[in-house]
């Protein structure tokens, strides 16, 4: 990817009028992570760094650490991390290296406390999620466990309960949710539930709500959110059978459709109860010729529960292979969306009685960026 001209210094100088934002981006394919720049005053977004990776087959996720020093990336091969500078570029430290027959690195995703283990994902028929220590850094160090799934497993995504001791996996080749134990101390997992999914449902990714009350599972093939509680001492999850459709319910082209990405909102510091307000999803159009769609869910305050869904909206484009929301750590009320079918990143806004939203900032890219994680 080449640079675009106008670049950074510019860009610092006449973000003094108003907050500015900071995230970084993967990519599906190629050797850049970029930094982008998100001005409120004027409501832009602007490629400020064109990182280079020591890797040449893309980043297809990409995340961060909760002292926002680190990123950890997936690419080929690898997990990768590199060390957040503090002009906001990236300097590679260390990598986890994968077997051949297990290494389309897919997902990764940091514990919120010590010792701030880092599980990653490839996403192949039989291969497991590695548990993979830090040093003090933060930097990757050596896997220290296996969370272990059954020969027809293909785990595309991962989280992890509030007190970071049971994994959550989406295992959309074998449609199914795992639950493992982990064990900080010793470092150990152990398997403590398998649940298989509807017919046809294929999970791709997942959200443990931070009360620890439920799981929201994005159903790829069903183009549907899932609704599972949980027992929040043994971890283990209940399918509540609620469904909520990810694309218009009127559609009959279901296949023409799979939903992606499901991420709660983050309550920020003047949030009254600290529990997030929404949940964000996002669904891609398998075929350019027509949108992918976002919606959102509200949740009550107290218990977690979705109390309503306040929208399925068109997005911009089909969301190509991405469509990967990513809410914002400063407002409830943004979210960022990757476009790899045309090529762009884009910033959202939740309307003020949360009815709908629109893009407010569109920045177009020479690559199909994979997902966002915001620093700032
Ligand atoms: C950012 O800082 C690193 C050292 O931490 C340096 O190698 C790099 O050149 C700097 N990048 C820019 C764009 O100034
Ligand atoms: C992975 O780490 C090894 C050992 O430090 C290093 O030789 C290799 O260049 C690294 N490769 C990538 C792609 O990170
Ligand atoms: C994880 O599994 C791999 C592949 O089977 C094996 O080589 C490695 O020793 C295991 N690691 C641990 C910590 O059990
Ligand atoms: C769930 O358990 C954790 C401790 O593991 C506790 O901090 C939290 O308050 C519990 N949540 C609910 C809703 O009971
Ligand atoms: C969900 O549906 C399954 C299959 O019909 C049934 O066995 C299960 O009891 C239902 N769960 C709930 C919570 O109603
Ligand atoms: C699916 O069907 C709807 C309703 O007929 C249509 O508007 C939409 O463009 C179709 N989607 C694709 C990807 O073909
Ligand atoms: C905090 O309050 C301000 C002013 O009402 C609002 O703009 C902002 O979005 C709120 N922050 C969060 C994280 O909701
Ligand atoms: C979009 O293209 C796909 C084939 O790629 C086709 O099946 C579908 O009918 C088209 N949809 C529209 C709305 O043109």
């Amino acid at each position: 990817m080449r640079l675009s001209s106008i670049f950074p210094l510019a860009i610092f100088a006449a973000s003094v009028l108003g907050d500015t934002h900071y995230f970084f981006s993967g990519f599906f394919a190629g050797t850049t992570i970029v930094g982008i720049q998100f001005d409120d005053a004027t409501s832009t977004l602007s490629l400020v760094q064109n990182i280079i990776m020591q890797a040449s087959e893309g980043s297809k996720w990409i995340a961060i650490d909760e002292q926002r020093k680190n990123i950890y990336v997936g690419t080929t091969g690898y997990f990768q991390s590199y060390a957040i500078t503090s002009n906001l570029s990236l300097t590679y430290q260390s990598n986890i290296s994968l077997s051949s027959d297990c290494s389309n690195a897919n997902f990764l995703i940091a514990a919120t406390a010590p010792s701030y283990t880092v599980f990653g994902v490839q996403y192949s028929g039989g291969c497991s999620a590695q548990a993979i220590s830090v040093d003090a850094t933060g930097a990757l160090q050596r896997t220290i466990s296996n969370l272990t799934y059954d020969s027809s497993a293909g785990v595309h995504g991962l989280d992890l309960s509030p007190d970071n001791d049971f994994v959550y996996s989406a295992d959309d080749m074998g449609n199914a949710v795992w639950v493992h134990l982990f064990e900080s101390t010793s470092g150990t997992a152990e398997q403590v539930q398998y649940l298989a999914a509807p017919t046809g449902a294929n999970p791709r990714h997942l959200a443990v709500h931070p009360n620890g009350q439920w799981v929201y599972v994005v159903y790829e093939e069903l183009n549907q959110l899932a609704v599972y509680s949980r027992d929040n001492t043994t971890g283990k999850l209940t399918d509540t059978n609620t469904t909520y459709p990810l694309i218009p319910p009127t559609f009959t082209n279901t296949s023409s459709y799979w939903a992606d990405e499901a991420l709660f909102s983050i309550p920020g510091t003047n949030s009254s109860t600290g529990s997030p307000k929404y949940l964000i999803t996002g669904t891609r159009s398998r075929s350019t010729n027509s949108t992918g769609y976002v919606s959102a869910f509200s949740l009550d305050s107290s218990t977690g529960a979705i109390t309503e869904q306040l929208f399925l909206l068109p997005s911009t484009g089909s969301g190509g292979s991405a469509n990967a929301v990513s809410p914002s750590p400063f407002s409830e009320e943004y979210f960022a969306i990757t476009d790899s079918g045309s090529n762009f990143i884009e910033r959202w806004r939740i309307d003020g009685d949360a009815a709908t939203a629109w893009a407010v900032a569109h920045l177009d890219l020479e690559n199909g960026p994979a997902n966002v994680v915001w620093y700032s």
